[in-house]
């Protein structure tokens, strides 16, 4: 046993319906593990020491299922296009200056330190095509010790020459990426097409062998915006819709699968995410910066399919989940004035998505329930009367007005950081 006790005003959601606030109340951690949560601590752990943090919240830290780490510079910039526009005049240009490992150096540091100051533990990020600047990124999530999937780009078509690869090199480098020995049990490897435009029917076929053959996870974008999805149609006319053309090529479904965006969705699409299980993931910020439209995402909550949350930065412009959290709950109270019989979604439910189900890419991650890994962010404002309000009235502050100076201790996996 090595056991820790953590006090405090402690948050988190194991129903979409409710938060559960526990004030004054106490962890007990085991080694990497949740014990269990006590209002009352139990005489047994009376000799552990405990660690009391007052009058802070104690909340399960932030997983993000969808960012481009190459775009990091490149936030808030040029968001008056949308997407095609912005990704030939923009993004693409930013993800070519990664050739150049020097380069990478200098950024992903800073980026990696944003997501550490930000409370995002866990990631699932798209670096580029180049795998030595990608070594890079992972050598930086290490040294802080952050969790993520990281995914080099493949791409053999429709961008720069600068940005494609061989199918033949694409595939190389993809093999030789997830057989390096840059992964651990923190960090893993996912394949990650950048979507279809970006890749030939040859490739996407390849990547999905791999994918099986390695059982590996997949990440990519789906139905962002209408001309993307009209673009699709016409490069695969054979394919009834976007999805299936992922799915043809063994991109979806199989172990664990998330799909940025997907707001375009038709029944039978929307059916499919249902039957396969797939991670939907909602990047609300990124689709009001591109104008891209609005998921019908309580609708897609209510039929049971699983949505999660991404900040999608750098066409999302902050890395904080909780203004995902926050643009997730006001895009949906839009979506509802527009459309009656679409709900808003709530609070605790925003606040589930971006902890509990993000965290369920990743294992038991995104609660405090028995056997979870205890991981938290320790969130105090610094600030008397906020301190002197309710536990979730201080939550909802941070939510809404917080930042990343709010945090000021971080737990991954029982260890801090
Ligand atoms: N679709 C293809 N590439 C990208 C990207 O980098 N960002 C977004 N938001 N959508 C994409
Ligand atoms: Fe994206």
């Amino acid at each position: 046993m090595n056991l820790k006790i953590i006090k405090g005003h402690i948050i988190y959601t194991k129903e979409k319906t409710q938060f559960e606030v526990c004030k004054d109340s106490f962890i007990v951690v085991n080694n990497k593990k949740i014990v269990g949560v006590y209002k009352k601590l139990p005489d047994k752990y009376i000799d552990v020491p405990i660690i009391d943090y007052g009058d802070s919240i104690i909340i399960p830290s932030f997983i993000d299922l969808h960012i481009h780490a190459p775009q990091y510079m490149q936030m808030g910039v040029g968001l008056d296009l949308e997407l095609i526009d912005w990704l030939n005049k923009y993004t693409f240009r930013s993800e070519e200056k990664f050739s150049d490992i020097d380069y990478a150096r200098e950024v992903y540091p800073h980026f990696v330190k944003a997501l550490y100051d930000n409370g995002t533990l866990r990631s699932c990020i798209f670096a580029t095509i180049h795998n030595d600047s990608t070594y890079v990124l992972i050598e930086e999530l290490r040294k802080r010790g952050l969790s993520a999937y990281v995914g080099k780009v493949n791409m053999n078509q429709n961008a720069p020459d600068k940005l494609i690869q061989s199918t033949e090199c694409s595939i190389k480098e993809t093999r030789e990426f997830i057989e390096s020995n840059s992964f651990s049990e923190l960090i893993k490897p996912i394949i990650t097409p950048r979507f279809v435009p970006s890749c030939s029917s040859e490739l996407l076929k390849k990547l999905g062998e791999i994918s099986c053959k390695y059982n590996i996870p997949v990440q990519t974008h789906l139905s962002e915006n209408k001309k993307e999805v009209e673009w699709v149609k016409s490069l695969f006319p054979k394919n009834p819709n976007y999805s299936d053309v992922y799915r043809e090529y063994n991109l979806y479904g199989r172990e664990k699968t998330l799909m940025a965006h997907s707001i375009y969705l038709s029944e039978a699409e929307i059916e499919m995410a249902k039957q396969d299980n797939i991670f939907l993931v909602h990047c609300p910020n990124s689709n009001m910066n591109l104008t891209s439209g609005i998921m019908p995402l309580t609708n897609f909550l209510d039929k049971g399919i699983k949505v999660g949350l991404g900040s999608d930065v750098g066409a999302g412009h902050k890395i904080g989940m909780q203004h995902t959290i926050t643009s997730a709950i006001q895009c949906s109270k839009i979506n509802h004035i527009i459309n009656e019989n679409e709900r808003s979604l709530s609070e605790s439910e925003a606040f589930y998505l971006a902890t509990k189900i993000n965290g369920s890419f990743f294992g038991k991650v995104g609660s405090f329930e028995k056997d979870y890994y205890f991981d938290a962010l320790v969130i105090n404002s610094g600030d008397k009367l906020i301190n002197n309000l309710t536990p979730l009235e201080q939550l909802q502050r941070f939510l809404y007005c917080g930042d990343a100076s709010n945090i000021i201790d971080r737990y991954l996996e029982g260890q801090l950081l």
